[in-house]
């Protein structure tokens, strides 16, 4: 054998060896479906997975009769610490599909364009709950992990430990901040039109950010304003201190926020759809999200078709039943019991929380699942590869009982209840 031939051939063997020690990774590429490389496009898909390799760490090796190699993505540098960036080489170099095997790589791609141009990505880790001491390493982990979507709000009172975690994953150089996409609200104690940019720079403040991604008007009924500190105020014989402002007005504010940078992008969130034509009707900038309770058991299909029609974007919060949340109602069935959705899952060697984050990307809805546990914000993620079957769609369609969750008992008798209507 040739000298370089030889050298070539331990090199093989080096890489071979190093990557039968990744015992995690190689037995995912085992699982991996059987890919379908006469149809990889010429071009990056990211929708598809397919994303531009960069460069080959000179590694090959065969798996079940594959040829892999062992490279890095374009655009990816920083994510690439810890395992290599495994990829399948297709015919089409340089272009080739990602298999879900690092979980240090890959960013969430599948994304929808706000009518200002920016994408939202279709899966964020949602925040409601998280507690201050336990929130910092879950929006660090799940940046780590490749989560470009956080969701929080004013109310959820941990804004400043979320700033801090982006600024760390910011200063690492693992995420840039024009990376990620950070949605926050204006709670009802801040609907007066001269409280309004008050409470965006608040959030700004604390959040260690120039700019929001999405702000959003979280509830349509409007409080007293008291002090800062104060959320959700009542008088002497414990009754709610409303203080209806005219969405207009805030959101001629909003706008404001908008002209001045401070935020991108607008929009609403638990309201229905008379009160978002309503806004519809008063605005310059058109509201360019909704987020309202969804899930398979309540797709909230006339609202979502509201939206569609006027350019709105869709995300769903409670996506898993929001299994913590306020005043449950013990005769409600929990949606990640639900037997149909647990026997999809099996078919797919998934959990019920992968199929049900997935259902809800595959029907056009941005969703926010909250854990503040490694083991389920990496679970949420992990869903690029859930590919379902018309036959499953069709089942997971059929689940939908139009149950709301959320009552929002707490502003019943606003005059600006949103609940009261079908949608
Ligand atoms: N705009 C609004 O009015 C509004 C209202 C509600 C929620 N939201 C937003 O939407 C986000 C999501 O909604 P949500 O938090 O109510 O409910 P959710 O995401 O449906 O459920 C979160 C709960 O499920 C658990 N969980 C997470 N991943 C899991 C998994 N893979 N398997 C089993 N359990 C899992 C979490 O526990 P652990 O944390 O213990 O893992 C947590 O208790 C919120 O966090 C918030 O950002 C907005």
């Amino acid at each position: 054998m040739l000298h370089h031939e030889a050298v070539r051939e331990q090199r093989l063997t080096d890489t071979t060896q190093h990557v039968k020690k990744q015992k995690t990774v190689v037995s995912r590429f085992e699982s991996a479906q059987t890919p379908d490389d006469a149809k990889l496009p010429a071009q990056p898909d990211h929708e598809k997975n397919i994303f531009e390799v960069d460069k080959i760490h000179a590694a090959r090796l065969a798996i079940n009769k594959r040829v892999w190699y062992i490279g890095k993505w374009r655009g990816y540098d920083k994510i690439q610490d810890g395992l290599p960036t495994p990829f399948l080489f297709s015919g089409h170099f340089p272009f080739a599909r990602y298999y879900s095997t690092s979980s240090k790589m890959v960013k969430f791609e599948p994304s929808v364009t706000l009518p200002n141009g920016e994408k939202m990505p279709l899966l964020g880790l949602g925040t409601w709950q998280s507690k201050p001491n336990e929130v910092k390493d879950a929006v660090e982990y799940a940046l780590d992990l490749g989560y470009r979507h956080i969701d929080t709000a004013f109310v959820y009172g941990n804004e400043e430990e979320i700033g801090e975690a982006l600024k760390k994953k910011i200063d690492e150089g693992v995420v840039k901040r024009e990376d990620v996409f950070v949605t926050t609200k204006l709670w009802s104690t801040y609907h007066q039109p001269a409280k309004v940019l008050e409470a965006v720079n608040l959030s700004l403040k604390k959040l260690q950010l120039k700019y929001i991604d999405l702000y959003l008007i979280h509830n349509p009924a409007g409080f007293k304003f008291v002090d800062e500190k104060t959320l959700f105020p009542k008088d002497k014989d414990d009754k709610t201190m409303y203080d209806q402002v005219d969405h207009a007005l805030i959101w001629k504010e909003l706008e404001k926020a908008v002209d001045q940078g401070l935020v991108k992008a607008i929009g609403l969130s638990n309201f229905n759809h008379k009160q978002i034509q309503h806004v519809l009707d008063n605005s310059r900038i058109k509201p360019a999200n909704l987020q309202v309770e969804c899930h398979a058991y309540f797709m909230q299909k006339p609202l979502y078709e509201f939206c569609k029609k006027n350019n709105i974007t869709f995300t769903a919060y409670g996506p898993l039943g929001s299994p913590t949340r306020w005043g449950i109602n013990p005769k409600d069935p929990i949606l990640l019991e639900e037997p149909q959705l647990k026997e999809i899952a099996k078919r797919h060697n998934k959990t019920p929380a992968q199929v049900l984050n997935r259902f809800l990307i595959e029907r056009g809805r941005a969703t926010i699942p909250k854990s503040v546990h490694r083991e389920r914000i990496k679970e949420n993620f992990d869903i690029l590869d859930l590919k379902f079957t018309p036959e499953d769609l069709q089942q997971l369609d059929s689940l939908d009982k139009n149950l709301r969750y959320f009552l929002f008992d707490f502003i019943q008798d606003s005059v600006a209840y949103p609940f009261a209507d079908p949608y």
